[in-house]
């Protein structure tokens, strides 16, 4: 058990404590995946409006062989490594064909999610009897860390579902950089990166009819409620979501419906919010292949070889280290 004052130096109490104290109000997206948040996102992944997750399963379903090649151009055996790995259920398809071509590779899923970490691994043991599997969960840059000491063989990082949307320009190219550190000059780097495309669609990904993103935005809330002692009444609260095409982002606020107070112990204080005040919760940057190209240059990668689906909607680009 965490005493209170620990819980109060929290890096989660200081990022709420900052984001509500901020002008907009914001609460950083990042915090959405305690367990149940992971439950809702994957229940976000099988909505009929979240094409995401159909393109980038549709582009592995048909390149699978390319991206085998590209994986195993210069090197014949690798340790695949999935940042945020979720429910697996894409790279499932990628490991299925590793291991009919009879590669020798291991597959360490690494997840914030402990109990996603552990869905995953009875899953894909079950699945997969003959799959060396090792899941790691907690920190990205620590566990990446300590695997380049571990090892020298080829490591190929993926980072799918286009998570890297969450970061703005500037953090995208630092979050890069950070990785391109924790990489030996031959591992490389597989990222998925949704496109532009008609905005009709894009705001619908965002806005599903049966409100499952509304629920994944307001269990946020409930997480803060149980985790920092907060009051927040979650029907006072609405779920808005919009897209800027200029800026190529969809974006998503919780909008308080009335004037209201709500209290979180852990950080001693209270916050008031005006009615019809928004918290800006998260953004899901779109991209286009010069953009990419920019992104993957200023972060010290070449790009090896991009796959897009039918439609164009989405991309996986594989990226090594300049
Ligand atoms: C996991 C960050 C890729 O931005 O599309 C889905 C999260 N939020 N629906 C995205 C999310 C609302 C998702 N990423």
């Amino acid at each position: 058990m965490q005493t209170s004052t620990s819980i109060k130096q929290s890096t989660f109490a200081k990022d709420i404590l900052a984001g509500l104290t901020s002008t907009p109000k914001s609460i950083s997206s990042k915090y959405f995946y305690d367990d149940e948040g992971s439950r809702l996102f994957m229940e976000i992944m099988k909505l009929p409006e979240y094409y995401l997750t159909k393109s980038e399963f549709e582009i592995f379903s048909e390149h699978t062989a390319e991206i085998f090649d590209a994986f195993t151009s210069d090197a014949s055996e690798f340790d695949l490594i999935e940042l945020g790995a979720g429910d697996g259920t894409k790279t499932a398809v990628l490991i299925d064909h590793f291991l009919k071509r009879n590669v020798d590779f291991t597959y360490t899923p690494i997840d914030i999610s402990k109990e996603a970490c552990d869905a995953l691994s009875t899953k894909f043991k079950a699945r997969f009897p003959e799959l060396k599997i090792e899941t790691q969960n907690g920190d990205y840059f620590q566990i990446l860390e300590s695997l380049k000491i571990k090892s020298s063989r080829r490591k190929i990082l993926l980072f799918l579902g286009s998570n890297i949307g969450n970061f703005n320009r500037e953090q995208a190219v630092d979050f890069f950089k950070q990785l391109r550190q924790v990489m030996h000059d031959n591992d490389l780097l597989f990222v998925g990166f949704d496109l532009q495309k008609d905005p009709h669609v894009i705001l619908n990904a965002y806005d599903d009819a049966q409100g499952v993103t509304a629920a994944f935005n307001l269990n946020l809330l409930n997480r803060i409620n149980r985790e920092l002692g907060a009051n927040f009444d979650l029907s006072k609260f609405s779920y808005y979501a919009m897209y800027r095409p200029v800026e190529c982002a969809a974006r998503s606020f919780l909008i308080s419906r009335e004037k209201q107070t709500v209290s979180i112990e852990a950080l001693d204080r209270s916050f008031d919010f005006d009615q019809w005040e928004a918290i800006f919760m998260e953004i899901s940057q779109k991209y286009s292949p010069v953009l990419i190209k920019e992104i993957a240059g200023e972060s010290g990668f070449a790009i090896d070889i991009t796959f897009y689906d039918n439609k164009n909607y989405y991309c996986d680009s594989l990226w090594r280290p300049i």
